[in-house]
């Protein structure tokens, strides 16, 4: 999510700032902004909304911005619409300190808020500014220089971010600090380059310092030093970077897809993190809904596309189980061409990572002339179905390059979660004891789809194996038909194998004679209430001799018994099994297809945001 450049040396500092930002924009790409410095002059501040290109459109001839010392972003909205003023560098009233952000700093209200008893004020709706005016404060303050002031910062904020500054008193310098979001500093002889990624920074300097989490570094041309968080200075080696330029765009990944699988824990982690707080409460203040609108919702009606529609059918199971309250799930290209009546006081939620689907949008339009109230779940800040619902529900997915969705994916599944636990708590199904537990659990998804990830390899021998495969079928019951829907349009859309997801009880009703043998028949079993009836329908398929991959849950050992082939995923409440048992089926669609040589990353005849119906 975002990008960030930064420059000191010998050169002016724009057009590497321009550069960087260019290789770096599919981090983010909403806005960008730049700051240069020249000497003991204040920083020339550009920033636009829109691509790199509309804000070197806005800067003109390059030569125009003189400096050798500058700092650069580009932005993928968290907090605040993508707009002029949201974009970065972000700075202090008085411009003591000017600085660009990636990552999120969650208590950045309690931030806001103490520096407005201090006289601060606040122009964006940023978190960004929050730590920027958070560092002047202290710099202020204390009066101890620049490395204090953040090291103070630091210890004050949550959340994971990098960070890099530069202060009206200290001309020709930049300093940086991160925590859990990537940097990294490159040195060419006195040159010094900072980044987010390294494309940003290739076509200048291999030789780059790993800035380790809490650490802090302070860059001028011919000199670059490393501190502690105490502000003791610390030793680093250079290390020589061999990627290409176009695999350091994945981040040493092959394609984006497999980068995106594996930012599935920390995509998971944020959105959970975005309405929850440490006592496992939730708040949902950020999306507009309130206790009385939850109390008022007699119906819900879940639509979607695609993916998105497969996060509703899981969706359903959820908000039904957990809050009683009976749910309709829609395709949106068939719902709004409908005459299908929408009872009053329905909430329709309308999940969407592009926000700008055209047929959901429609969809979201038909809910609203019907006069019912309307919740987005997008991924993408101020896209049109965010703009246009009465409440949003933001997933902190990041940018999503690869075709076939992954982790927004994963994030719309814990949004559900979330809200349903919620609703039920606000309409007295759950205590706040029992929906605390449930926080409680669903903040563990993370470490265990990051043991999944772990074990791969397993997968790829396997789905190597069926790299010749016509046919393949996933059969599950409840919520692991809504597993295998995914599972089954992740494996199609990547490796072009025909395959169908059915509800295991359904096959006996014509489908079953599809069965040949070899015929790769995967059977989800999560729920315990209908593992056994999934298992005997798995039976039933290897008698006709289908061969079996059986996905399960670690206990269920009984199934090494039936099937061919076994995966099994750490245990967790059934409700969120599909964000655990989905892992394994997206690593299988793509080793198939990386086995039958398909661009995994741009399947043929598919687009990521479908905006034409
Ligand atoms: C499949 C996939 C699509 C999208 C669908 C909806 O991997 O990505 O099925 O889920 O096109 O797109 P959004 O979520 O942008 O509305």
């Amino acid at each position: 999510m975002c990008g960030i450049v930064g420059y000191v040396g010998k050169d002016q500092a724009a057009p590497i700032l321009l550069e960087g930002l260019t290789k770096l924009e599919y981090r983010g790409y909403d806005s960008a902004g730049i700051a240069v410095r020249d000497g003991k002059n204040a920083p020339v501040t550009v920033k636009e909304k829109g691509r790199i290109a509309d804000l070197k459109d806005k800067i003109g001839p390059v030569e125009s911005i003189v400096g050798t010392c500058g700092i650069g972003h580009t932005r993928w909205a968290t907090h605040g619409a993508p707009s002029e003023t949201n974009a970065h560098p972000h700075h202090s009233d008085d411009d003591a300190v000017i600085g660009v952000h990636n990552g999120i700093i969650e208590n950045y209200e309690e931030i806001r808020d103490k520096l407005k008893r201090n006289g601060y004020r606040f122009y964006s709706q940023t978190d960004t500014e929050c730590i920027i005016k958070l560092v002047d404060y202290y710099y202020k303050k204390y009066g101890e220089g620049p490395l204090r002031a953040i090291s103070r910062a630091i210890l004050r904020v949550r959340g994971s971010y990098a960070l890099c500054l530069m202060f009206a008193d200290y001309p020709g310098e930049i300093f940086c600090a991160r925590n859990g979001s990537p940097m990294i500093i490159g040195k060419n002889g006195k040159d010094a380059f900072i980044a987010s990624d390294v494309p940003a920074i290739l076509n200048h300097t291999r030789k780059v310092y790993y800035i380790d989490n809490m650490e802090m570094a302070r860059l001028k041309e011919g000199s670059i030093e490393f501190y502690n968080i105490d502000c003791e200075p610390l030793v680093k080696t250079l290390t020589e970077i061999t990627w290409d330029a176009e695999a350091a765009e994945r981040g040493g990944f092959e394609h984006f897809m497999m980068k995106e699988i594996h930012e599935q824990p920390k995509a998971v982690e944020d959105t959970i993190h975005s309405v929850t707080d440490d006592k496992d409460k939730i708040d949902l203040s950020s999306t507009g809904l309130t206790a009385e609108d939850i109390k008022a919702i007699d119906n819900i009606l879940i639509i979607g596309c695609g993916s998105a529609y497969h996060v509703g059918m899981v969706a359903q199971y959820v908000f039904e189980d957990m809050t009683g309250i009976p749910v309709r799930v829609e395709v949106a290209s068939e719902f709004r061409y409908r005459r299908s009546p929408i009872a009053p006081n329905t909430l329709a939620i309308i999940i969407s990572q592009s926000g700008e689907t055209a047929d959901s949008l429609e969809a979201l339009r038909k809910c609203k002339a019907a006069g019912v109230k309307t919740l987005a779940i997008v991924n993408v800040i101020g896209s049109s179905i965010a703009r246009e619902a009465d409440y949003v529900f933001y997933t902190l997915a990041g940018p999503e390059i690869a075709v076939a969705t992954t982790k927004a994916y994963s994030t719309q599944l814990v949004a559900n979660d979330l809200l349903a636990i919620e609703f039920a708590r606000v309409r007295g199904n759950l205590t706040k004891k029992q929906a605390a537990a449930l926080v409680k659990e669903l903040k563990t998804l993370p470490d265990k789809i990051q043991r999944i990830l772990d074990d791969k390899e397993r997968i790829q021998w396997f789905a190597s194996k069926f790299a010749n495969a016509n046919d393949i079928f996933f059969i599950g019951r409840g919520l692991d038909f809504a597993t295998c829907m995914e599972g089954s349009l992740k494996m199609k859309e990547t490796s072009y194998v025909h395959s169908e997801a059915y509800a295991a009880g359904e096959l006996k009703h014509g489908t079953i004679s599809l069965i040949e043998d070899g015929i790769l028949v995967i059977g989800v079993c999560t729920q315990s209430e209908v593992i056994e009836k999934t298992i005997s329908n798995m039976v039933e398929v290897k008698s006709r001799g289908g061969y079996l991959m059986g996905l399960t849950t670690a206990g269920n050992y009984n199934m090494e018994d039936i099937a061919n082939f076994c995966v099994f995923i750490p245990k967790t409440d059934e409700h969120f099994t599909t964000s655990l048992a989905v892992i394994p089926l997206q690593l299988m669609g793509y080793y198939v297809s990386l086995a039958r040589g398909v661009d995994v990353d741009k399947p043929r005849n598919l687009a990521k945001s479908v905006t034409v119906e």
